[in-house]
């Protein structure tokens, strides 16, 4: 802090010596420009190599295109029927239905009456698409790839990448032919323009609600605890509830000793191997326990990145291009679910706006008993897509989460979140 002598006493040496040396040696660099948080810069922030969590597919999807590389096969006209469809309706309605083919048609279309429990809504309803004059030749390039009719279409191509065959395709194409009567539903909940909209009404700063909200007593401990620079992070920062009051509100940042955005995971990780000497890794228990303590403690400030100085404008710039890149086997881009696909069902989970997924992150997942940080939800929206994931300390996700929190600018922090 200033105090008034020093103050002064900055000033009277400002005159005397001028102003090239006392920019050079600044004597009240606390107020002037703070001075820049340690960091180690040069290992990397996760663990290497980066290996997929266990308990997710170990699927390699390396032909098609993910956040940082090109793979996927370049789009070429589907090829031409000689003569009319002539494949299985009763096959075709198996495999339109079947959830390990790409998560199945019904994932996004309703297709008549057979249609199985809770289809989607993000494509239109299919069930009377046998009398809307579609030719045959049509039918099928559109299912085997979508660009081929629509080269703006958020289906995935699903002959183009593989995910079926030109003849489990035909008999798709013949079961598409069959449906011709709208769909009926027993009840509100398996119509998708009835199906009540999910509300969270959870406290989640509630403990007993909160599974998320003991890692704030985990992290009072790792905080205070000694690393093996026998320093803990208490060792510096005695008021850590005044000092980071707002602090976290303006993370993700662009920093240039590294030359990309680093969010608060990265910094705990890098700041403690300089500081206490602990490798709190990315994603690591602890690093997320911290991660929720100083997100916490700047609960309720408005959110408010940098996004004014070049190298952030351009992350910026760079991370909204990411969410429109088509990646993975299904060739989804974050907005195709994100903006086009919200406030719309994919099966039984309500999509939504890419405003609004930020503020209350780690999160909680009921769904999973884990706390997720930022970057592991991204990385789950890449692999449940068919596209390899990046390691968590990625530019790229840096990039995509300083976007993702301009979206969200202004909106107040209320970590840790609870979710599904
Ligand atoms: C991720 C959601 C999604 C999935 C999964 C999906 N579709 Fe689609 N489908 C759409 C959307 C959205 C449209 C319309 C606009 C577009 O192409 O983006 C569409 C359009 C279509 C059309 C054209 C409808 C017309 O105008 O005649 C057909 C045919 C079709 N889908 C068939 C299928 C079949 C068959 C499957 C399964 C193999 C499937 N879809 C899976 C989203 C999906
Ligand atoms: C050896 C002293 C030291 C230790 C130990 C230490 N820090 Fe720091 N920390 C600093 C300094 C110096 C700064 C930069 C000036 C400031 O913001 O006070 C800083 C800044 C910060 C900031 C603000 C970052 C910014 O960009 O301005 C946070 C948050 C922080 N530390 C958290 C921690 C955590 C969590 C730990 C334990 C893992 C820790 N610190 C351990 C010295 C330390
Ligand atoms: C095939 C559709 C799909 C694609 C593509 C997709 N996601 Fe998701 N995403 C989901 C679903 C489903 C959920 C869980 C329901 C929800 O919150 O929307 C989700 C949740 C999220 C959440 C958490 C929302 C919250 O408030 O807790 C974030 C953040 C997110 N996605 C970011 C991304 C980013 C970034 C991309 C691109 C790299 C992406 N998603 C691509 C389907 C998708």
């Amino acid at each position: 802090m200033k105090s008034p002598a020093t103050q002064s006493a900055g000033v009277s040496l400002f005159t005397l010596l001028g102003a090239g040396l006392f920019a050079a040696f600044p004597l009240d660099a606390g107020a002037e420009s703070k001075q820049a948080a340690p960091m180690e810069l040069v290992q990397p922030a996760s663990a290497t190599p980066w290996l997929r969590y266990s308990s997710w597919t170990a699927t390699d999807w390396k032909d098609y295109n993910t956040l940082d590389k090109t793979a996927s096969p370049a789009y070429v006209p589907p090829p031409k029927l000689n003569g009319p469809i002539s494949g299985d309706p009763k096959n075709g309605e198996k495999l339109a239905f079947d959830r390990t083919r790409g998560g199945s048609c019904v994932a996004c279309h309703i297709m008549g009456k057979t249609t199985p429990a809770l289809p989607g809504s993000v494509g239109p309803d299919l069930s009377t698409i046998g009398i809307w004059g579609r030719s045959d030749q049509w039918l099928f390039n559109y299912v085997y790839d979508p660009r081929s009719v629509n080269p703006q279409s958020l289906m995935p191509p699903w002959g183009t990448h593989t995910l079926f065959s030109t003849l489990e395709i035909q008999d798709i194409v013949a079961f598409l032919k069959t449906l011709k009567e709208p769909s009926a539903f027993k009840d509100a909940l398996e119509n998708p323009a009835t199906r009540p909209v999910p509300v969270d009404t959870r406290d989640n700063l509630d403990p007993f609600t909160n599974d998320g909200m003991a890692a704030l007593e985990r992290a009072g401990l790792i905080f205070s605890r000694v690393g093996a620079n026998r320093k803990s992070c208490a060792s510096c920062h005695s008021t850590p509830k005044s000092d980071f009051k707002t602090w976290a509100a303006s993370m993700p940042r662009y920093e240039a000793r590294l030359n990309k955005v680093i969010g608060v995971e990265e910094f705990i990780t890098r700041h403690a191997r300089s500081t206490t000497g602990d490798n709190l890794l990315m994603q690591s228990a602890d690093n997320i326990d911290l991660s929720i303590y100083l997100r916490y403690l700047a609960n309720g400030t408005p959110i408010k990145v940098d996004t004014q100085s070049k190298n952030s404008v351009a992350a910026i710039k760079r991370g909204n291009a990411l969410m429109t890149r088509k990646i993975g086997q299904l060739n989804f881009a974050c907005m195709d679910c994100h903006s086009l696909g919200a406030n719309k069902w994919i099966r039984g989970q309500y999509l939504t706006e890419t405003k609004g997924q930020f503020a209350h992150f780690p999160t909680y997942r009921t769904s999973r008993g884990e706390i997720w940080d930022i970057r592991k939800r991204f990385q789950w929206c890449n692999v449940a897509i068919r596209a390899n994931e990046l390691p968590p300390d990625a530019a790229e996700y840096g990039d995509l989460e300083i976007a993702l929190a301009v979206i969200n600018q202004g909106q107040k922090l209320n970590a840790p979140g609870i979710r599904h």
